[in-house]
């Protein structure tokens, strides 16, 4: 809403337009009824996926709303991001699926505020942070661990970077190594460690940024198969301990549906939501779930929206 239209709310006068009232001491029902429908309207006229239920509230963690995004180089510009909006509720885990391409890691960079948004704006816990960092802690879709390092230095980087005295930061981070099983690893750099091992790393310099909206885009994806089941039961595990808001990004139906609350499927690019899909399997989840008949269901749901794309993702050459 402009600032003459916000004025125009709250009953102000605008020069030169003799035929506007001033807002009467008690306003009447038609002038109640548009204060509220202001209050009331989004920014944004993108319908959002999601909770429906107006104003910041934990069923508001995250609220997304009509966020875009183009690029323009040398060929022109493209749109990486069309119009998102989606809210997502305080604990919930929420997985974004899309083909190569489609916006995914654009998206958390807006979220986090490392990248300008084209359009639309970003709220966590009922706060604008539209271009702001420091809202969230962010995995990102490397590891980028720093070689020069050792594993408990590179956790603390973020610890650091919010004024964290090292030592402090230092005994902070041993405790959270103990307790995900990496303790023994905290005086070697990261070329000495598995691939494994690194991701874990990495997730626990994310944890150590403490805040309460976690953003992982494909934290598991350079991991052998096997590794990679174990490394979900291990996420899920330390999810349901600490009950953050999760966003995830994956390429793997079964890690999405095997970890999610929620999982919006996105298009090839230009990136859209095209299908949001509810997760109602039981928790807590352990291996034997990915043989149940309703894991199957979603599935094969998830399987049909993503293969499509995919091949559109393949045929332009995104890959
Ligand atoms: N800084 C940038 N400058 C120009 N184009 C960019 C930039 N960042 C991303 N893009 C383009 O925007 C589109 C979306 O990129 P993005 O990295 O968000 O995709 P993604 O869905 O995360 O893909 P992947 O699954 O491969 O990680 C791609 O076509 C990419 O080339
Ligand atoms: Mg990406």
């Amino acid at each position: 809403m402009s600032e003459p239209d916000r004025g125009a709310a709250r009953g102000e006068h605008r020069p030169g337009e003799p035929g506007r009232l001033q807002a009467p001491e008690r306003p009447t029902q038609p002038g109640r009824r548009l204060l509220d429908n202001l209050r009331r309207r989004p920014p944004q006229q993108v319908p959002a996926f999601g909770s429906d239920h107006p104003g910041p509230s934990p069923e508001r963690a995250v609220v997304i709303d009509g966020v875009s995004r183009s690029f323009t180089g040398p060929s022109g510009t493209i749109v990486a991001l069309e119009k998102t909006s989606i809210v997502t509720k305080s604990g919930e885990f929420v997985t974004f699926l899309g083909p190569s391409g489609c916006g995914k890691s654009t998206l958390f960079n807006i979220v986090a505020g490392l990248l300008p948004a084209s359009t639309g704006s970003v709220c966590i816990d009922g706060r604008d942070v539209t271009g702001l960092t420091g809202h969230v802690s962010y995995m990102l879709q490397r590891d980028l661990l720093l070689p020069w390092r050792k594993v408990i230095d590179n956790v603390i980087v973020g610890l650091e970077a919010i004024g964290r005295p090292k030592n402090a930061a230092r005994a902070q981070a041993r405790e959270l190594l103990d307790r995900f099983g990496l303790s023994q690893f905290a005086d070697v750099y990261p070329q000495q460690m598995s691939g494994g091992m690194r991701q874990r790393a990495a997730f626990i310099r994310t944890m150590l940024f403490p805040r309460d909206v976690l953003l992982l885009d494909e934290p598991l994806g350079a991991l052998d198969a096997q590794t990679r089941l174990i490394m979900q039961e291990w996420l899920l595990q330390i999810w349901t301990e600490e009950r953050k808001t999760v966003l995830f990004i994956t390429h793997d139906i079964d890690e999405a549906v095997f970890l999610s609350d929620r999982v919006y499927v996105m298009s090839a690019r230009p990136g859209r939501i095209i299908n949001d899909v509810r997760v109602d399997l039981p928790r807590p989840r352990t291996a034997d779930i990915r043989t149940s008949e309703e894991y199957f269901e979603i599935r094969s749901t998830l399987l049909r929206d993503i293969h499509g794309e995919s091949v559109k993702a393949f045929n332009e050459g995104v890959r």
